[in-house]
């Protein structure tokens, strides 16, 4: 399912070379199943034309107020009415201070004072541009009057600097325009996650881990995310990016062994919910060689293997109790071979927590998609095969109703 069905975008671009970003932003808006509607200051013409916009976007760009096309000739308040946000980017410093003062000497600008919907500004520009104080007047006016920074991020800039002012990357202003429409059902809370495998050396090059892409873990990280928590993602060995990193609201600490993961997660138990979502392996290696094991001949090496703390467990043993409710409120996973329903459950009251989530598949190894069944003292509900994230953002509604 797409995260932007039905959402109008009016999507304004300003003078800045980060407009080279712009058209690969708005692909990724309208993959999501947004309509993008595009307007463009003159400066912004100098980077981006209008006909590759709208070759994108399929609709008419829009670049002066005097436009004659629009019937009633009011295109600032025609564009903005329909539109569920106005997002610009890049939103250059000349224009933020325009619209901190309630300028309006353009159609962007125009648009932006005739608005009834959200504004969200991706800044970029020149460090020292950032840095003024001119601009960061601009930047606390526009905070105060209610309009949504996306970024900017630092790092290398057009004119060679290094530094503040580097717009998000398309995808990161994507993830964080589909973030902006999601319920903020956990604003304030914080969020604990275990994701991915764990991996048990045997020697320096060898070593036992579990099947797991952690991609159940990192959607409910982003869902958390999404609506409005600050998490701590403790994350075994896998390839995948930290989530809505640049909303600076994530800590990712990664781990390699069940017991870094033990230690990195129980010193963070300071939190609303904890979401057990790693394979750890049950077993370590007793002593795992510093050297490479050598082959001998046909003989196989004898390994010994050591139970793994329990590290779910131990966290439901920190559990304290506040406003008649547990902090923090620990929701397990389970993967069954065969009566997922009875085993899940079992599994949770052995660990003494008050939720687990069974993984009901078929396919659940590195699958973009999944099926789950949610199991508390009330019952269970099956949440319907659908993409990982969009089963996270369902289980989140679920926790968030319970702390
Ligand atoms: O005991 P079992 O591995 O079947 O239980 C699965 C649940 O327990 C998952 O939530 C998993 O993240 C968690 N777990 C853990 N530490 C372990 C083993 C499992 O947190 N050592």
């Amino acid at each position: 399912m797409q995260s932007l069905l039905n959402k109008k975008i009016v999507l304004g671009i300003s003078g800045g070379i980060a407009a080279y970003k712009t058209p690969e932003l708005a692909r990724l808006l309208m993959q999501e199943g947004a309509s993008v509607q595009v307007v463009m200051t003159q400066a912004a013409q100098q980077f981006v034309t209008p006909v590759t916009m709208q070759a994108l976007t399929g609709n008419p760009v829009f670049t002066s107020q005097w436009d004659s096309s629009i019937a009633n000739n009011m295109a600032h308040i025609e564009l903005s009415r329909s539109a569920d946000i106005i997002l610009i980017a890049p939103s250059s410093a000349d224009l933020m201070a325009k619209l901190s003062l309630g300028l309006a000497d353009d159609l962007l600008s125009t648009l932006c004072l005739a608005r009834d919907c959200p504004l969200l500004l991706a800044p970029a520009m020149n460090k020292q541009m950032w840095e003024h104080a001119a601009t960061q007047r601009s930047v606390q006016r526009l905070q105060d009057d209610g309009s949504v920074l996306l970024g900017p991020a630092s790092g290398t800039q057009a004119c060679g600097e290094v530094g503040m002012g580097r717009m998000l990357e398309p995808h990161e202003i994507a993830e964080q325009v589909i973030a902006f429409f999601q319920k903020k059902v956990l604003t304030g809370k914080k969020v604990l996650i275990t994701a991915g495998p764990t991996f048990e050396a045997i020697d320096p090059v060898r070593g036992i881990t579990n099947h797991s892409s952690g991609k159940m873990g990192f959607a409910i990280a982003r869902a958390a995310l999404e609506a409005g928590a600050q998490v701590h993602l403790i994350a075994g060995p896998c390839e995948l990016s930290t989530p809505l990193e640049a909303t600076g609201k994530i800590i990712r600490t990664n781990i390699v062994s069940a017991k870094e993961m033990h230690t990195a997660t129980l010193a963070a138990t300071d939190c609303d919910v904890f979401f057990a979502v790693a394979a750890v392996a049950d077993w370590g290696i007793a002593k795992p060689a510093k050297e490479k094991l050598k082959r001998q001949g046909k003989e196989a090496p004898s390994i010994e293997f050591v139970a793994n703390p329990d590290i779910l467990q131990d966290v439901a043993k920190t559990v304290k109790f506040k406003g008649g409710k547990s902090y923090p409120y620990c929701v397990g996973f389970a993967a069954e071979s065969t009566d997922l329903e009875k085993h899940a459950n079992d599994k949770r009251q052995r660990k003494g927590i008050p939720m687990i989530v069974g993984n009901i598949g078929p396919d659940t190894f590195g699958s973009d998609t999944n099926q789950l069944i949610v199991i508390d003292d009330s019952g269970s509900k099956k949440i319907a095969q659908a993409e990982k994230l969009h089963l996270a953002r369902q289980l989140i509604q679920l926790v968030a109703k319970k702390i």
